[in-house]
């Protein structure tokens, strides 16, 4: 007999190798918390049907606070031999308290041990994910009332396309980042269930209520199958594709920070606390926590496609594989949490130049929709005013000149539609302000956008 919890059936330990390999306390230590709780809410329903006596479960519970607080404390001696944080927990509550100890893991498994500790640090780490994603959402409606005035060029394909208000810019992040919130919100409903009472795989022989322990724990539900209870991790799949998604959205705004922060752009100016600088190159202020972010993506992405890969092939229940479920997971969440926490102070630091992303609209051609338009409502059908105005903007690339510069001799030669008030319609500011249909860039629209986002933070 080996002095494993299973020593029974074995003759020999396991090779330290082996020992290493298969432990998991490195990082399921981070659930110690659920661990205990779970365990006393166990301890708890077994009592109340009898199946250990009212004093063990005391002993229990006060052996469980003990080692909760020596965990809370730094000095809980954790052992690689007791392979996870489970049995690092109930060998030690053992050791101190005797029988009552070893009554614990009546009617439980570690399969449905971990899958509870995992749902109840999920429940918690979410939580967390949704208050830094919250505050994103306050500094991108902050900066959007900020530099509610700002006109920047639009751009497809990375040309310059029409004039867009900032602010609107901003609001389509924060639309991103609303529906991140929901499907964190989905991801939540999805951990709030609780798997105890699975034990192994099938249940259990003992007049064990699963719905108890879930309510202690503050489970809306429970799994209705014992089987799926242990071998399920959608939740987590669900949590890592919401956290792609999100640091998709935040390397995509971290690419426009890059750029707009070039000499070239010069549209905003990352604040000092949010940039770095070079060993070598005195004059240079780097957007490192930018591209940080947009190479972590690639990280959260690896979580994701990982633990799918692990779990594509497993039959049920539970097999060994699902050990590997934690780890992306827990990096997913430190990364998204430290990403966002970032990203809020960088986005309610920075500097918009205004004055610049006006002044470069002057010399180009993001009013030419505009100018085409203005035919079309003179009854000139859009396609031949498309070609009217793409001739005049080949004729001002040849004079070195923009449409707003033509006179009024060139409109003429160009459509006799044309009188006085073209100038008016290319004008930057009416540009924006013309576009004043649904979910466009026209500053009432976007008002109104802003109001709603204001209403959905307020109701989270
Ligand atoms: N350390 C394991 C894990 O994280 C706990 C569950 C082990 N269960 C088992 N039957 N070996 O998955």
């Amino acid at each position: 007999m080996s002095d494993m919890m299973w020593g029974g059936r074995f003759t020999k330990a396991e090779e330290k190798n082996a020992l290493d390999f298969n432990a998991s306390i490195s990082y399921d230590c981070r659930m110690y918390k659920e661990d205990i709780a779970g365990s006393k809410a166990h301890a708890k329903m077994l009592a109340r049907h009898g199946i250990i006596s009212k004093e063990d479960c005391e002993k229990i519970t006060e052996g469980l606070s003990a080692i909760k607080k020596e965990i809370d404390d730094g000095k809980f001696p954790f052992s690689i031999e007791l392979e996870d944080i489970h049995m690092n927990v109930e060998k030690r509550l053992t050791d101190d308290i005797g029988d009552a100890g070893a009554r614990l893991h009546t009617a439980r498994s570690r399969n449905d041990q971990c899958a509870l500790d995992l749902h109840m640090y999920m429940k918690r780490q979410i939580g967390r994910v949704a208050e830094k994603l919250i505050s994103v959402e306050e500094a991108l409606l902050e900066a959007a009332e900020k530099y509610k005035d700002v006109i920047l060029p639009g751009y497809t394909h990375m040309q310059r396309a029409q004039p867009v208000l900032f602010a609107h810019h901003m609001l389509c992040y924060f639309a991103m980042l609303e529906r991140d919130f929901k499907r964190l919100e989905e991801c939540y409903d999805m951990a709030d269930m609780s798997p105890i009472g699975a034990c192994a795989l099938a249940g259990t022989t003992y007049p064990t209520n699963p719905l108890e322990e879930a309510e202690e724990l503050h489970f809306s539900k429970v799994y209705g199958n014992s089987l799926d209870a242990v071998s399920d991790r959608d939740y987590l799949l669900q949590f890592l594709s919401f956290a792609s998604i999100c640091a998709m959205h935040l390397s995509r705004l971290s690419e426009e920070f890059i750029y707009w922060s070039t000499s070239e752009f010069h549209f905003i100016e990352l604040d000092d606390g949010y940039s770095t600088g070079s060993s070598i190159m005195p004059q240079k202020k780097n957007p490192d926590m930018c591209e940080l972010i947009r190479g972590k993506t690639g990280r959260v992405y690896g979580s994701l496609i990982g633990l799918l890969t692990v779990m594509k092939g497993l039959p049920l229940a539970y097999d060994k594989d699902m050990q590997e479920d934690k780890e992306g997971v827990f990096d997913a969440i430190d990364t998204l949490y430290f990403a966002l926490d970032i990203y809020a102070g960088m986005i309610s630091t920075m500097t918009v130049n205004g004055k610049h992303t006006r002044e470069v609209l002057e010399h180009d051609f993001s009013n030419a929709t505009d100018m085409a338009d203005y035919l079309a409502k003179k009854g000139l059908p859009f396609r031949q005013a498309h070609a009217v105005v793409g001739g005049a903007v080949h004729y001002c690339i040849e004079h070195h000149k923009v449409l707003h510069d033509l006179t009024m001799e060139e409109f003429k030669s160009m459509s006799p539609l044309f009188e006085e008030d073209i100038l008016e319609a290319l004008k930057i500011e009416n540009c924006v302000k013309n576009r004043e249909s649904y979910g466009g860039t026209g500053p009432k629209s976007v008002e109104r956008q802003k109001a709603h986002g204001k209403e959905a933070v307020a109701a989270m």
